[in-house]
């Protein structure tokens, strides 16, 4: 074994974790998630916000927490708060934490829907010397990538996802229809943020934000692992106006209520109209209320979490 050579790739790994630890990581999980808890902290008591919670925005990182009872009284319009992700099982062990700053609310005919902006992340899932060499490294790509025109990824915001991803998230097929317009892509920048109401983002600058934006009905359809490829392989679709149903790799048949052509092997489909959206940042934060849920199978379904959470779970 030619340990020299070897030396940077051991020192990296070490250091910054396995490669393509960045990425994304696939797994089945029935659903609602019971794998990690996310608590909201610093209004009222610590609640509980795992199925009331979504992303906003990715760059500058934000997330929408959905208030379905009165709230108690808030320390102050723009107060802070955090967000902090706990494992259920084994040590039950504080993975992360997010600090934000309250933006705005929104109103709904439901919950009250609080817009937070993040102030700071640490991710105790990596070890300390990880964290910091892993700041490093992200400060030094930035550097190198200055002028490069792409989207500029602050550490936080990358830190960010690396924490709201530590919990389970489900990967969505969406749909849309309205005359000759429409689109069927992935998504996982979403949740429920009441009852009858679901938030999720879509990047500004592709097409499937002003089309969703445009017609702004649309069905969600929870999808089976065994799909992953084939609905990974849609996500070309966020860049464009329209598709050809014929060209799909599978069938589809009509939503119940708004008549929205579905994937075959949907397990829930949520049909949705939307009520708000909002330009924030690298994306539009979009809110919908749920008008139509159908169960057609339950069983386990396409979930993501962060890479470098997955190498700590099998760490
Ligand atoms: C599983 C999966 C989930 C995705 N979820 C979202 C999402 O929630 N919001 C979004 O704007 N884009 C989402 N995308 C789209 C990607 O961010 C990206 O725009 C797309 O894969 C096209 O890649 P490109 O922009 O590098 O060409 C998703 C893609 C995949 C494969």
């Amino acid at each position: 074994m030619n340990l020299p050579g070897k030396l940077p790739q051991i020192l990296r790994t070490t250091l910054l974790g396995p490669p393509g630890a960045s990425q994304a990581f696939d797994f089945s999980l029935t659903a609602p998630q019971t794998e990690v808890a996310v608590w909201l902290h610093g209004v009222g008591a610590p609640r509980d916000v795992t199925g009331c919670h979504s992303v906003a925005c990715p760059v500058p990182f934000m997330v929408c927490v959905g208030w379905e009872e009165p709230e108690p009284e808030l320390p102050s319009h723009n107060h802070r708060a955090s967000l902090r992700f706990y494992e259920r099982r084994g040590e039950k062990r504080l993975l992360g934490e997010i600090k934000l700053q309250q933006q705005s609310v929104v109103l709904t005919s439901g919950p009250r829907l609080h817009l937070y902006k993040a102030t700071g992340c640490t991710n105790f899932y990596l070890p300390r010397l990880r964290r910091w060499a892993r700041s490093l490294y992200a400060a030094r790509e930035r550097w190198k990538n200055r002028g490069s025109g792409r989207m500029e990824v602050s550490s936080l915001d990358s830190r960010c996802n690396e924490a709201i991803f530590s919990c389970p998230r489900p990967v969505v097929l969406v749909s849309t229809l309205e005359g000759d317009r429409s689109n069927l892509f992935p998504m996982n920048l979403m949740g429920p943020v009441g009852r009858e109401y679901f938030a999720f983002a879509l990047n500004s600058k592709n097409h499937a934000a002003p089309l969703v934006d445009q017609i702004a009905r649309l069905a969600v359809s929870t999808v089976p692992f065994e799909k992953a490829d084939q609905v990974r392989q849609l996500a070309k679709n966020h860049h464009v106006s329209s598709v050809d149903w014929s060209q799909l790799p599978f069938d589809t048949h009509l939503s119940r209520t708004l008549l929205i052509p579905v994937p075959e092997f949907a397990l829930t489909v949520r049909e949705m109209k939307i009520e708000h959206s909002y330009p924030l940042g690298s994306h539009t934060f979009f809110v919908a209320r749920v008008v139509d849920r159908t169960l057609y199978t339950d069983a386990p379904e396409f979930h993501r979490i962060h890479g470098l959470y997955a190498g700590s779970r099998n760490a």
